[in-house]
């Protein structure tokens, strides 16, 4: 019989809380992460009903779970459930890692962590530039603070809905000295050129969807690098007409890896390098496409 020792009275309790989590990502991503850095931990997937966050983290804490990744669509509610939480994560106003303190958890939010390590590995500076970030849901909260800490000059929040994009600016400018302008896609091309492009929205996601939100293919000539969050398809539509332009473009699998990464980094306390980080996310990409997309 074959001995199963993954596992011992000495392992590290880790999840994701959420709902749907089955498809997640994030017990492969930190048990692969776990396994490269030699830590013994075990990291599962923990649906958990709208309206019981508090209970299940109160349980959690008693069993000594030491830390947790949170997904939709606790990553605001959860908030009023911690003990403590982090400033950056406070300014976006969602957590998506907790970590476990003196009689509770304290909250983070890695997802801009993600996405500034994926400019930081791609080798793509913010400080004094323009940024134009794409829709004005939660993702797009984060990737505008995310530019306002990097210090960039100007920020566009471009969207569908002008009222929401103008409430992402709003809360910006209580701290962010630079530019924030909320505009419509209309008044996109009249842009005269940005740096870094970031898509947060939803509207070109899916298998087989060749939808994109920058109608005008011909407006990629004026950014010289783009962002899609969205891995599915693996290379979207803003991707395809970015590249067909000149412009760098990269899916939003290397912001779900980084994230993971940071979420890491702070339940041990240990700073992952770029290349190992980039190590991780190569592996990680292969395994995911299994061969798909010719990679
Ligand atoms: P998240 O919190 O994950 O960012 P969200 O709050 O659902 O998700 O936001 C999705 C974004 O995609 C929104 O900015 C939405 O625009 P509206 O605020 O105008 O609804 C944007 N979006 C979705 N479908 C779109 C479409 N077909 N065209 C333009 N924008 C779209």
């Amino acid at each position: 019989m074959e001995i199963n020792d993954i596992y011992n009275g000495k392992t590290r309790a880790y999840g994701i809380i959420g709902n749907p989590v089955e498809h997640s990502f994030s017990p492969v991503l930190q048990n692969t992460i776990a396994k490269k850095m030699g830590i013994n931990m075990a990291y599962l997937p923990f649906t958990v009903e709208k309206g019981s966050v508090k209970k299940a983290l109160e349980g959690a804490y008693l069993l000594g779970f030491d830390g947790f990744n949170v997904t939709v669509p606790h990553k605001v509610e959860v908030i009023e459930s911690l003990k403590d939480i982090d400033p950056l994560a406070e300014k976006i106003g969602a957590v998506n890692t907790l970590k476990k303190v003196e009689n509770g958890y304290k909250g983070y939010n890695t997802d801009i962590l993600g996405l500034g390590k994926c400019l930081d590995i791609e080798g793509v500076e913010i400080k004094d530039k323009t940024v134009i970030v794409l829709g004005a849901g939660g993702a797009a909260k984060a990737a505008a603070v995310m530019a306002a800490v990097k210090e960039a000059a100007e920020i566009y929040i471009v969207n569908r809905t002008v009222e929401k994009a103008e409430n992402i600016k709003k809360s910006l400018e209580k701290y962010y000295k630079g530019k924030v302008y909320a505009i419509g896609y209309d008044a996109l091309y009249n842009i005269e050129k940005a740096d870094c492009l970031i898509n947060t929205t939803s509207a070109g996601m899916g298998d087989g969807n060749t939808y994109s939100v920058v109608e005008d293919k011909t407006f990629f000539k004026k950014v010289p690098f783009v962002v899609d969050i969205v891995y599915v398809p693996w290379e979207t539509q803003i991707m395809k007409d970015a590249s067909e332009m000149g412009t760098r473009a990269v899916n939003g699998f290397a912001m779900l890896i980084y994230q993971g990464i940071a979420s890491f980094e702070i339940w041990h306390d240990i700073s992952i390098d770029n290349e190992t980080a980039k190590e991780i996310k190569e592996s990680l990409e292969k395994y995911y496409n299994g061969g798909k997309n010719g990679r």
